[in-house]
């Protein structure tokens, strides 16, 4: 069994260097009063891969994103997204990051009063204004068809939907603007384990057939083990390892070995079907 060090290290830039990443985060700090969610926390995002992000409720996965996003500036570290520097400040840097991004809350945050299918074309008139009307809708359709929504969703308000249909709206929301880097936090929180494992299929196949980078904090052991290449633990105020699962098993941390050798981790690790079922079961929806 490995051990974890202590600190962490930076991740290894050999491995992969700066052009195939698309988040680079060196030295993160967020406090809050005299709470310190992180300390000089490092974390590196591949282009291509599902990251899945986890640790226990409050280690800050969702403090995390936020400030991955610029949503929250965060007290010290810097932070690159798609080649940009997201503290810049820069409008031309913002725009970049958020034509490039797209973003499933942990809450949903879709507008209430509002349509699915309006909500999905918030980012569409925001940015492409030049679009008419018409091809809002049409592109607003394809989403909701893209998130396994049925057509006429586009017409129902969210509190028409069940909590499922309600992800699979944020998704749609979240594709808008054909992201390469899709944001998810606890995208199957609340689904029934067929819903989530087909909401699991549904982020695989995105990711295979439009090659995006994924950045998904779950706490799904289920997710993790069906769809993510490898997974950033977050314990400590650090990214204390991120690793493929194989590999995140062996460490010699406590929260780790709790975590990944409990009985539910032993039932997620059984259920993953050998690569070439898994392949299959993938293009499936
Ligand atoms: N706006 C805020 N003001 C003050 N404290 C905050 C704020 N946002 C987050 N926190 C605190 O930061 C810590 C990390 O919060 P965060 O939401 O990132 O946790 P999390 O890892 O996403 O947890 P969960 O798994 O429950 O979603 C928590 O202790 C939270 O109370
Ligand atoms: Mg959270």
């Amino acid at each position: 069994m490995h051990t974890v060090p202590a600190p962490a290290p930076a991740p290894d830039d050999t491995v992969c260097d700066d052009a195939g990443l698309a988040i680079r985060v060196r030295g993160l700090t967020n406090r809050f009063g005299s709470q310190v969610v992180h300390d000089g926390l490092d974390l590196d995002v591949r282009r291509g891969e599902i990251l899945g992000v986890v640790g226990g409720s409050g280690t800050g996965k969702s403090v995390l994103m936020r400030s991955i996003l610029g949503l929250r500036a965060p007290d010290e570290g810097r932070i690159e997204v798609l080649g940009v520097d997201a503290r810049s400040g820069d409008p031309a840097d913002r725009l970049h990051i958020e034509r490039n991004t797209g973003v499933l809350f942990q809450d949903g945050a879709l507008f209430s009063s509002l349509t699915v299918g309006e909500n999905v074309q918030v980012p569409l008139k925001e940015h492409h204004r030049e679009l008419p009307d018409r091809w809002h809708y049409e592109l607003a359709l394809l989403k909701v068809k893209l998130a396994g929504l049925p057509a006429d969703a586009i017409n129902k308000l969210p509190s028409q939907l069940s909590g499922g249909m309600r992800k699979r709206a944020g998704l749609a929301r979240a594709l808008a603007l054909d992201p390469p880097l899709l944001f998810l936090d606890e995208p199957t929180a609340g689904l029934d384990p067929i819903g989530a494992a087909a909401f699991d299929r549904l982020i695989k196949t995105l990711q295979e057939a439009l090659g995006l980078t994924v950045f998904l904090i779950t706490h799904d052991l289920d997710t993790l083990y069906a769809i993510c290449d490898r997974v950033a633990v977050l314990a400590d105020r650090r990214v204390v390892a991120n690793a493929p699962l194989h590999e995140i098993e062996q460490l010699d941390h406590p929260w780790i070995q709790e975590y990944f050798h409990g009985p539910r981790a032993r039932a997620a690790r059984a259920a993953v079907p050998p690569p070439s079922d898994r392949d299959a079961t993938a293009t499936t929806s």
